[in-house]
């Protein structure tokens, strides 16, 4: 595919629904890899903006909103500060972080729905949607709760059920209640506008399926099965008390549909930023324009928002939607309801001047083409062993032994010799790499390189060992501390984008005003004669206690999880005593216990019942080791029909109760009882 030229970059990130703080699936996702590609852009000296915000409609803010009993507007007000304080700690370099409630971005909003109204790019149609008479309001999909059709979980939203992940309407659920009341909503006409969708399919077809076959593989996937699917239209108003009022008549209480609005705020954003130049990064065709995403917004990017800017008519479509999967934290799926989620604000108070630890943590596991996972452990592996080991042990090095042996003063390369021509060559070709991992957005592959040319750097020294030779050859130390100190310098360029406040640090150690691109693989970036400045740290090793610290605490709230999810089964049918009593339950106590060979779930117990002794076979293996049940006294059906099990005949069964964590355990007496000894 040919390269399109192009003048400028216009760099967009998906704007976070300010009802939560941003964790670090979000970093990962969508944050760190933008700001890496915009920061590595502004290095080459190109034109390129970052526009990003937060988007503050949509039923996610009002639900917060009600829970808390404050208005959307309280809500919107807290997270946004919060968000873009904290965006902003961790080094996001955004040209403009801006808002979907300016008065901006109303104006651009309705401006932009109007223009497709008077167009006639819209169809207007009458629907029965759900209605809470006593509230009286309408209810948005996410305000009905209801049972799914699909696995039967009472708890299903309007729009999904989350217990088996279907998208749902809100009309396809089983006694439908609303959330607001708890009422039976009613079904009541409303008339919304829609975007045909299947008018812009031809179109989009093409333009993705045939002319962005360079797209990664999940975001095109995604757009080619949507497309398959055939595209439906789709509603972009609402019956909502929060949002952009629909700007025609006839609309009174109905606003703009959130997916409508928010994308629009990268427009408005920018005109904000740009009052007066804002449209050659929109309009001009030699703007190339990337959004930056995850992959649940693929389809409002890629189809929902190109087919509006495809009806307006002005407007470029993008270049690039270089989305991403998930994050995933300690294996389990990141979710706010639930806290499972590392919360940046939380990270830069806990981790003072480490952004660069979670920057590059984020960017080694980023999820570019399947979800990834992060761990406490990990974070602290590539701290350790990359960050402080590699990286930060050469930088450490090449300045302190140029403060020690040169007083501070870069030395001159004399002669070289073959190994240092040859290392000179490995990290020639670093600007060409990491460019071209940058410019396809392979943000980990990139970053290793950065990486690559550090450990050529530790692997220099190591071999020429200076300190040795300063006793007896130092013009040699000369020469080499020249290179090392020329690699520091690639360093500070080449990490910049992705540790900015590390290369910052070392361009200062180094005297290094700016950062420039083109110098890059090159070996007179520093001039000798000139002078580094005394150590200063970039990384320190972090303990085993911190990290055991932040693995108690997501035990913590796992363990509470569990707890809050936890509905007691319904109480069985009343029974006599009688009854109860046909039901021999004793105490026994375990004298032997092994595994069952060919059953990993199977225990074989020996029980002392005060007669002969029996065995029961019981399913607990994943849950005990055989031999901490020993001694162990249980309770047990004396009376049931014996039945063999992996040819062992089992003469009863073990009572036992789940665990919080799903896991069995043995139900006993808290007293010492006689073995045999009944139960009742
Ligand atoms: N708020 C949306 C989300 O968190 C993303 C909006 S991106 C934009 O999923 F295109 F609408 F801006
Ligand atoms: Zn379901």
């Amino acid at each position: 595919m040919e390269e399109k030229k192009y003048a400028r970059t216009l760099v967009t990130t998906a704007l976070p629904y300010a009802n939560g703080p941003v964790h670090i699936g979000h970093l990962a996702g969508v944050y760190v890899p933008a700001d890496i590609y915009v920061r590595y852009l502004r290095l080459k000296g190109e034109d390129v903006i970052m526009i990003g915000g937060s988007d503050e409609h949509g039923v996610p803010i009002t639900i917060k909103a009600q829970k808390e009993g404050v208005t959307p507007q309280d809500i919107v007000d807290r997270y946004h500060k919060l968000i873009k304080d904290s965006m902003e700690g961790l080094g996001i370099s955004f040209d403009i972080y801006g808002r979907t409630t300016s008065e901006t971005h109303r104006k651009t909003a309705s401006e932009f729905f109007k223009t497709l109204y008077d167009k006639g790019e819209f169809i207007e149609k009458t629907s029965k949607q759900f209605y809470d008479e006593e509230a009286d309001q309408w209810l948005a999909d996410r305000y009905i709760t209801g049972t799914c059709p699909h696995c039967g979980n009472e708890g299903a939203y309007g729009d999904q059920c989350e217990a088996c992940g279907t998208s749902l309407n809100a009309t396809d659920l089983i006694n439908p209640r609303s959330a607001i009341t708890g009422n039976v909503p009613v079904l009541k006409e409303t008339k919304h506008w829609y975007m045909p969708l299947d008018k812009w399919e031809p179109r989009l077809r093409k333009w993705i399926l045939e002319e962005h076959k360079e797209w990664k593989t999940n975001v095109y996937g995604q757009c080619k099965s949507w497309l398959d699917a055939g595209l439906q239209p789709r509603a972009v108003t609402r019956d909502l008390d929060w949002g952009i009022p629909v700007p025609i008549e006839g609309a009174e209480g109905k606003v703009l549909y959130v997916w409508f609005d928010a994308p629009i705020g990268y427009i408005s954003n920018t005109i904000d930023l740009l009052p007066e130049t804002w449209e050659k990064y929109w309009k001009a065709e030699d703007t190339r324009i990337i959004h930056f995403i995850g992959k649940d917004n693929i389809v409002f990017h890629c189809l929902i928002f190109p087919a509006m800017l495809m009806a307006e008519g002005s407007y470029q479509l993008p270049d690039n939607v270089p989305a991403n999967e998930f994050l995933n934290l300690e294996d389990g799926k990141i979710s706010t309801s639930r806290n499972w989620a590392v919360w940046l604000h939380e990270y830069l108070e806990d981790f003072p001047g480490k952004q660069d630890v979670l920057r590059y943590v984020l960017t080694a596991n980023a999820p570019e083409t399947k979800d990834n996972n992060f761990t406490w452990k990990d974070f602290q592996d590539r701290n350790n062993n990359e960050l402080v080991a590699i990286l930060g042990n050469f930088v450490n090095r090449a300045i302190v032994l140029t403060n020690k042996y040169f007083d501070g003063v870069i030395p001159e390369a004399r002669e070289l010799t073959d190994y240092d021509r040859a290392t000179i060559e490995e990290f020639k070709g670093v600007k060409d790499e990491l460019g071209k991992a940058l410019d396809t957005f392979h943000f980990r592959a990139a970053l290793a390189e950065a990486m690559k040319l550090a450990r050529i750097g530790n692997k220099y020294l190591a071999d020429t060992e200076p300190w040795k030779l300063a006793k007896t050859d130092m013009a040699r130390v000369e020469t080499i501390m020249n290179i090392a100190l020329q690699i520091t310098a690639n360093l500070a360029i080449a990490f910049e984008p992705f540790l900015p406040f590390s290369a910052e640090k070392l361009r200062k150690m180094i005297n290094l005003d700016n950062a420039d691109w083109n110098k890059l693989g090159s070996i007179d970036i520093l001039k000798a004669g000139s002078r580094v400045e005394k150590p200063v740290l970039l990384f320190e090793k972090i303990d085993d206690e911190t990290i055991n610290n932040r693995m108690e605490r997501l035990e913590r709230i796992k363990q509470e999880n569990i707890l809050k999810n936890f509905t007691p089964k319904a109480v069985a049918e009343t029974v006599s005593f009688d009854d109860f009593q046909k039901l021999d339950i004793r105490v026994g106590k375990v004298v032997a216990c092994e595994k069952v060979k060919k059953a990993d779930k199977l225990l074989k117990l020996t029980i002392n019942d005060g007669m002969k002794g029996r065995t029961i076979v019981s399913g607990i293996a994943k849950y005990y080791q055989p031999e901490e049940l020993v001694g162990k006294e249980v309770c047990f059906i004396a009376n049931f029909a014996p039945r063999t099990l992996k040819g062992i005949e089992s003469q009863g069964m073990i009572l036992s109760a789940e665990d919080a964590d799903g896991r069995l355990v043995v139900i006993g007496p808290h007293g010492e009882v006689r073995p045999g000894v009944q139960v009742g």
